[in-house]
């Protein structure tokens, strides 16, 4: 696991959009093509606009990258908190990336029949590899959920399924995601935290006890790669071992 603190959220995008660039050169260089997962909420998108601006936008051959996400919310793709929807108007349009090189997770569907679509995809996708994302961005919730594995839910516990599809008390909505399985087969897993709300959250996953239940992120363990934390300062405020 390796951390990296920047002062300021602007400080922690910049380095992160580094790192994203220099890794997925790295894939191409090696593989010809790079599968990525993308995180939803809103952290992600100043990210998302800083790769797409003039100073990164050709950085990198985007045409040899393959988009995942790593859940979705269960609102119709035109929803504003829909995560495709997101990173297709601050990622995907700007870049003039091809629809048939991002597998959108179809909320058309009903919740577990979009799961399994999903999975089928990811499954057909890999054809006879590994499936093992080349890397995995993820956020973090102030619960301490990642992607959409929320506190005290089933999926926490999942350790078959690609994908799954889960009705989520705390926010009284369907949730399809990855499972931490899935995500841990990833080469390289970045979360990406930034802001004050979040600090106890990341203390107690990288310093508590072993409690997925209450820090699902805790389930986050790259089998063969490695986990990066970009952090800001207010996020990692309370990390006693920086
Ligand atoms: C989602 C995300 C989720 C998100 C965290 C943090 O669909 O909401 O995948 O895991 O990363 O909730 O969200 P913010 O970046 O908006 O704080």
């Amino acid at each position: 696991m390796e951390l990296h603190v920047y002062k300021s959220a602007d400080e922690v995008i910049t380095g992160l959009a580094d790192f994203c660039v220099r890794t997925i050169n790295e894939v191409i260089a090696a593989k010809g093509e790079c599968n990525l997962v993308l995180s939803g909420g809103n952290s992600p998108k100043k990210l998302y606009e800083l790769l797409v601006s003039a100073s990164y936008k050709n950085k990198v051959d985007w045409s040899r990258t393959w988009f995942f996400f790593g859940d979705e919310r269960y609102v119709p793709f035109t929803d504003k908190d829909n995560n495709g929807l997101m990173a297709k108007q601050s990622l995907f349009d700007p870049l003039n990336i091809d629809e048939a090189k991002i597998f959108y997770i179809n909320t058309a569907l009903t919740p577990e029949a979009a799961a399994v679509d999903y999975a089928q995809k990811i499954i057909a996708h890999f054809g006879a590899d590994p499936i093992q994302f080349d890397l995995v961005l993820l956020g973090l919730g102030d619960n301490a959920h990642t992607a959409s594995l929320f506190p005290h839910t089933k999926v926490l516990y999942e350790m078959k399924a690609l994908v799954s599809a889960l009705f989520i008390d705390e926010i009284q909505s369907y949730r399809i995601t990855m499972t931490a399985p899935l995500i841990n087969e990833a080469h390289e897993i970045a979360f990406l935290v930034y802001g004050a709300a979040k600090a106890t959250a990341v203390h107690n996953i990288l310093e508590g006890e072993r409690d997925i239940d209450n820090y699902p992120a805790q389930l986050i363990e790259a089998e063969e790669g490695t986990v990066y934390w970009f952090l800001d300062e207010a996020a990692a405020e309370l990390i006693e071992k920086k």
